[in-house]
């Protein structure tokens, strides 16, 4: 069992607990925080697979549960979804001492997180991640959101949670693809600022991407590290937090292009979008191309999309330009991207040339 602090100017404390067995033990950590009642949100698949056993731990801790649930998948953060979680909070007649439990992946995370900043004005939340993604990424820096036809994560707030359970059993029944997809974010942290975990990741801790629990527990371990130094100082991405988003501008944009279906996951979008973002840095004279071709044989060798022709789908140039710049990271209509100086040096760029974006994209098979 590893406990990471998580904590920084402006937000409490809090802790993310990672290792095994910690869906049993939830009741007794979440009764530690006092709450009047514990109500679950999680989505159908995980509630069928690990509802009951989080459900039992809070009851056996004498605490007052329930749970309502949302389907599965991306286009639960929606309106409708939010509004049907709220009202079910208000019909089981929670108060604001009460806490929210989010129990699954990044969707019901963002979605849980941000009813529990809403509901009576905010009330705790506990996320108990159960996917890789949300273990190594979603779980952790109180980012929560739901999207709108107009764009993804556009309608949120920063809402951190009192703890995080990171339990490494509960991966065991994720399904191989969901794996890799997670992997994508714990390989973007390597990138980003750890060149010797990068290396790590695809020499002895490769195994990781296949679902082996110890090299899974090492990767999350590591991850949540490296994010909670990056949130503990800047919290609401002011600054340093912004290098999180390597590979997610590009990746947005081609998510958004896929209409978020099941051409691509989430996390293979951040993948391609990192190969992407070294192979432009290395185009621009940022960083050598050792290291963009590097990188791309990291991610490849996970069995994650470092091209766009991977993706049975023709994009245009032009409309991945608009989708990046209609991204909410976009100021003033110049594109902001995180480039590379390095495998482990990434960097914001608030300025990038349009034109030779455009030209990148054509070359990288756009039309
Ligand atoms: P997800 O929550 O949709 O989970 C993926 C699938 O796995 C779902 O079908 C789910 O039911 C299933 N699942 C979850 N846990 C399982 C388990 N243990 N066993 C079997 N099946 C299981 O997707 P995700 O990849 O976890 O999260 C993606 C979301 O996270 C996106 O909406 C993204 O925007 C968001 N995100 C948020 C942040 C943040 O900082 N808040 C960071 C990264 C991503
Ligand atoms: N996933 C990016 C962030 O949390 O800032």
């Amino acid at each position: 069992m590893t406990t990471i602090p998580v904590g920084g100017e402006g937000f409490a404390a809090y802790e993310v607990v990672v290792g095994r067995g910690l869906l049993k033990e939830a009741g007794a950590r979440v009764a530690a925080l006092k709450p009047t009642r514990a109500f679950i949100v999680s989505d159908e698949t995980v509630a069928a697979i690990h509802g009951e056993t989080v459900r039992a731990a809070l009851e056996g801790a004498g605490l007052k549960t329930g749970i309502v649930t949302v389907p599965a998948g991306e286009a639960s953060k929606s309106f409708e979804q939010l509004e049907a979680v709220l009202d079910r909070l208000l019909a089981e007649g929670l108060d604001r001492k009460s806490m929210v439990v989010a129990l699954g992946g990044g969707v019901v995370g963002d979605l849980a997180g941000l009813a529990a900043a809403l509901f009576m004005r905010g009330v705790d939340f506990v996320q108990v991640p159960t996917t890789l993604l949300a273990q190594v990424d979603s779980s952790v820096g109180g980012k929560t959101a739901i999207d709108t036809p107009r764009g993804k994560n556009l309608i949120g707030a920063f809402h951190q949670p009192r703890l995080v359970l990171a339990d490494i059993e509960a991966l065991a029944t994720l399904p191989v693809r969901q794996v890799r997809s997670g992997w994508a974010e714990v390989l973007k942290h390597g990138l980003i600022c750890d060149a010797a975990f990068f290396d790590w990741l695809g020499g002895e801790g490769k195994a990781g991407a296949e679902g082996d629990p110890d090299a899974l527990e090492r990767a999350v371990i590591r991850s949540v590290e490296i994010k909670s130094q990056i949130v503990g100082e800047d919290e609401k991405e002011a600054g340093r937090r912004a290098l999180l988003n390597l590979g997610h501008t590009f990746g947005h944009a081609l998510e958004a292009e896929l209409g978020f279906g099941d051409a691509l996951t989430h996390g293979e979008a951040v993948a391609l979008g990192c190969a992407m973002a070294f192979r432009f840095s290395a185009r621009q004279g940022l960083c050598s191309a050792a290291d963009a071709q590097k990188a791309e044989a990291g991610i490849r060798a996970a069995g994650l999309p470092t091209r766009l022709a991977e993706v049975d789908q023709a994009f245009s140039a032009e409309a991945l330009i608009g989708r990046m710049a209609g991204d909410k990271k976009a100021e003033g209509g110049r594109l902001t991207l995180i480039l590379a100086r390095a495998i482990g040096e990434v960097f914001t760029d608030k300025a990038v040339d349009a034109e030779a974006v455009r030209a990148f994209l054509i070359e990288e098979g756009a039309a």
